[in-house]
């Protein structure tokens, strides 16, 4: 078992999104002595507002930019004198890589060709010692199972869609660098997440966010598709976890153990939402409408987290029925933020707070 890893300054990409958003708002508060930089384009996806508790901790630092700038990512390694990377910065978004998948390969695949290779040449300085890089990838890189089995880390990766072809070749550049240099790199792949600041075009949130508005909840195909869906808080213990205990060259697949087909989780949140809304059962689903399917659109992913469960004692804590219960009560209680998001607003909200404030 090797010892404990203690970051001291931690270099979080495209933190202003869901996932990064919340891994920092835990990981600062849950490790009082670390230090997080934020570097994010403030992207569609990236939202300021996600960070508002922390804006004015002196431990916190945002820094607007794009991980395609090598200048950028070489410098803020140095100034900051980085240990540990954690990067989420990403397109994340199947249905627009389909519409345009260009971006897709920028951002996922060059754009962590530049973070490593950056911080490949900050490690051999040796300026910190030890130095992690986590890569937060997807097991949507394996491809699509069919009923039976799951994806174990040693699944061979068969990516299916441009969003997951570019987080492959990402995870692949990843490999190479730990292969051909010696770089400390660790890549982890969950699966589908859920919890609160999701944006509202993934399944979930766009469920709540159309049922308040009394907008069809497009169902793709026949419904039929599974996902194994995991808390967005899970997923951040488990991340902490890896940066900390996981050792460099290894894969470590993050799972919910919580398969659900989609259509069920479309009736689960219409049955949820009636009854806080003291609407009468059924209403909501009136407002289920199956749409073509997702061309290309893989049947099922199911997690197999044994390896990350008994190498590193993480294992899911949320129960779907918890984590949704919970989840919707977020998106009720921060419908201005769901607003904001869909608006754009948000970028007003950025200007005012933050520029010529660098
Ligand atoms: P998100 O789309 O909510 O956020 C992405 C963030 O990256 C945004 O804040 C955006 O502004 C920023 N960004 C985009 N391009 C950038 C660039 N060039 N430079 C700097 N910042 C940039 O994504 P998410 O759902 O939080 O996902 C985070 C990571 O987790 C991604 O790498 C994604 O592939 C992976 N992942 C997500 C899920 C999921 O269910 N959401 C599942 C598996 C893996
Ligand atoms: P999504 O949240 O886009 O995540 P991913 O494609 O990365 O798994 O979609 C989750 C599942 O829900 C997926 O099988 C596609 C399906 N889906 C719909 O049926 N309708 C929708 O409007 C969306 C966004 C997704």
């Amino acid at each position: 078992m090797s010892t404990t890893f203690n970051p001291q300054a931690v270099l979080v990409t495209g933190g202003a999104g869901f996932i990064g958003s919340n891994f920092i708002n835990h990981f600062i508060k849950d490790h009082p002595d670390v230090r997080v930089i934020n570097l994010d384009l403030l992207t569609y996806a990236g939202n300021l507002e996600n960070l508002s508790h922390i804006e004015n901790n002196a431990r916190y630092r945002f820094v607007k930019g794009d991980i395609c700038d090598a200048g950028l990512v070489a410098s803020l390694l140095e100034e900051e004198t980085i240990d540990a990377v954690v990067h989420f910065a990403a397109e994340s978004h199947v249905d627009r890589s389909i519409l345009g998948p260009e971006l897709f390969v920028r951002t996922n695949v060059l754009g962590t060709q530049v973070l490593l290779e950056e911080s490949r040449k900050y490690w051999l300085k040796k300026i910190v010692d030890p130095f992690r890089y986590i890569q937060v990838s997807t097991d949507e890189v394996y491809g699509s199972l069919g009923k039976n089995g799951f994806f174990t880390e040693e699944t061979p990766l068969a990516a299916n869609s441009p969003y997951s072809a570019s987080k492959a070749g990402a995870d692949l550049l990843v490999r190479a660098y730990h292969e051909t240099y010696g770089f400390p790199a660790i890549t982890t792949r969950c699966s589908n997440n859920y919890g609160p600041c999701q944006f509202p075009e993934k399944l979930v949130p766009l469920l709540i966010h159309n049922i308040l508005s009394g907008k069809p909840l497009p169902v793709y195909g026949d419904g039929k598709n599974i996902r194994d869906w995991l808390h967005v808080r899970d997923h951040s213990l488990a991340l902490a976890t890896v940066l900390k205990n996981g050792a460099t060259g290894e894969v470590y697949n993050i799972g919910g153990n919580n398969e659900w087909q989609n259509i069920d989780i479309v009736n689960l949140v219409c049955n949820l939402l009636d009854r806080k809304l003291d609407k009468a059962q059924g209403t909501s689903n009136s407002l289920i409408t199956f749409v073509k399917d997702r061309p290309g659109h893989d049947l099922r992913y199911a997690i197999d987290a044994a390896k990350i469960k008994c190498q590193l004692g993480w294992e899911p804590s949320y129960t779907f029925e918890n984590g949704i219960d919970e989840t919707i009560d977020w998106y009720l209680a921060n419908q201005e933020w769901v607003n904001k998001v869909t608006s754009g607003a948000y970028l007003d909200y950025y200007r005012n707070m933050y520029e010529g404030r660098e």
